[in-house]
């Protein structure tokens, strides 16, 4: 099996769970029960991890909530913002190529009265393809907008979205912006202090960490972000998102933030190479091969992500002819929906053209050996279901 879908998720790095183990055996006091000793070790490792991780991230500790996941952490950041009572404002802006995550709770929130604007992308031939469009975005934000959000990066084309300046048109009219930054945060520099969003959504398992644990920070210091709770029950959090906080699951994300950060420069450009690598193989063996989204060479591209279509044969045959490479046809994340990407025909591909379409995820563990084998398959496949 040759795992080329790193956008989807990412194994966990063997030093993420020798750090975490111990939180599960050894250490496994309930970190609410602060009378005894067992309860004081737990809370203080989740405060040094808040710490740690609002350390890399820009942001204030007392920022960092823990979620289950990015899914969960963009549903409480735009239920939260539209649902609280103090909440005046009754706009709400999106983009057309969000995630699901983001896309179905703006629909929710729709339905509950709001105005909802969704902001159209760069068409395939832009540099900033399937990223919102800034122009359109600031014809739209007026003084009932709410909230923004807009991904960091994409994860079906890649596309990485310029930030500050969606921040300074979102700040300009009063409005707050959330950023759901599941593919940025451990693949990019993702600092808050300079890039000035309020509310960001990540997960551990696309940056090497276990699933069922993600963050959402709320506030970077700058602006007043108020939060009507999703989950409530036993108040922990400040009673912005109770249950119980897994130790270990906090350490394993706070240790896989860490070790990406720390790599981070080092695997981007082997990441970088081995996709070069590996598109030009399959450009060479699959003539009609076109590239989805932007240069490969643009900067403003996630280093690991390669969206291509193909002349001639549905991405979910080719998926089938090569099983044993793991790639995707469309997200991951939402393969339960048979329909075509919605990202690919929101920068202007037919449907066709959309079902013809497959990603692939090259991570840091991907070897050079993988690629050539990987390429093989793939052509291998192709060669046998391509029409006449
Ligand atoms: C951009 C984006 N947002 C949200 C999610 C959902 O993340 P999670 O699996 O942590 O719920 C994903 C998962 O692929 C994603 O790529």
């Amino acid at each position: 099996m040759i795992y080329l879908d790193h956008h989807a998720t990412t194994p966990c790095d063997q030093r993420v769970v020798d750090a975490m183990l111990p939180w599960l055996t050894q250490s496994f006091g309930n970190p609410h029960s602060t009378s005894h000793s067992a309860g004081r070790v737990a809370a203080d490792v989740v405060a040094r991890s808040a710490a740690c991780v609002a350390r890399h991230l820009g942001c204030p500790a007392e920022s960092i909530l823990w979620t289950s996941g990015a899914t969960e952490s963009n549903n409480l950041a735009i239920r939260g913002i539209c649902g609280h009572p103090r909440q005046k404002r009754r706009h709400l802006i999106t983009c057309f190529t969000e995630h699901h995550a983001v896309l179905d709770v703006v629909a929710e929130i729709e339905q509950n009265g709001w105005r909802v604007t969704r902001v159209p992308a760069y068409p395939q031939d832009h540099e900033l393809a399937g990223c919102v469009d800034l122009d359109a975005l600031a014809g739209a934000i007026d003084e009932d907008t709410a909230l923004v959000s807009v991904m960091w990066a994409n994860n079906e084309i890649g596309t990485i979205s310029p930030m500050q300046q969606i921040a300074h048109l979102c700040h300009q009219a009063g409005a707050l912006l959330h950023s759901d930054a599941t593919q940025a945060v451990g693949r990019l520099p993702v600092d808050m202090k300079s890039v000035d969003v309020d509310l960001l959504s990540a997960s551990a398992h696309k940056f090497y960490g276990p699933k069922g644990i993600g963050i959402l920070v709320v506030g970077n210091g700058n602006r007043r972000v108020r939060l009507r709770p999703q989950i409530v029950g036993g108040g922990q959090q400040r009673n912005l998102r109770s249950g119980t906080l897994a130790p270990a699951s906090i350490v394993a994300l706070t240790t896989a933030l860490e070790i990406a950060v720390s790599e981070m420069s080092e695997s981007d450009a082997r990441i970088r190479q081995l996709r070069k690598v590996f598109c030009g193989k399959l450009l060479e063996c699959i003539e009609g091969l076109v590239l989805n989204g932007i240069s490969l060479e643009s900067p403003q591209r996630l280093a690991g992500n390669l969206n291509v279509r193909l002349p001639d044969v549905e991405g979910e045959s080719w998926m089938a002819a090569a099983p044993d490479v793991c790639f995707s046809s469309g997200s991951a994340c939402s393969s339960v929906d048979a329909n075509p990407s919605h990202v690919l025909t929101g920068i202007g591909l037919t449907e066709s053209e959309a079902r013809r379409s497959v990603r692939f995820g090259i991570g840091k563990f991907t070897t050079d050996e993988e690629i050539t084998q990987a390429v093989r398959l793939l052509c291998d496949a192709y060669r046998r279901i391509k029409p006449a």
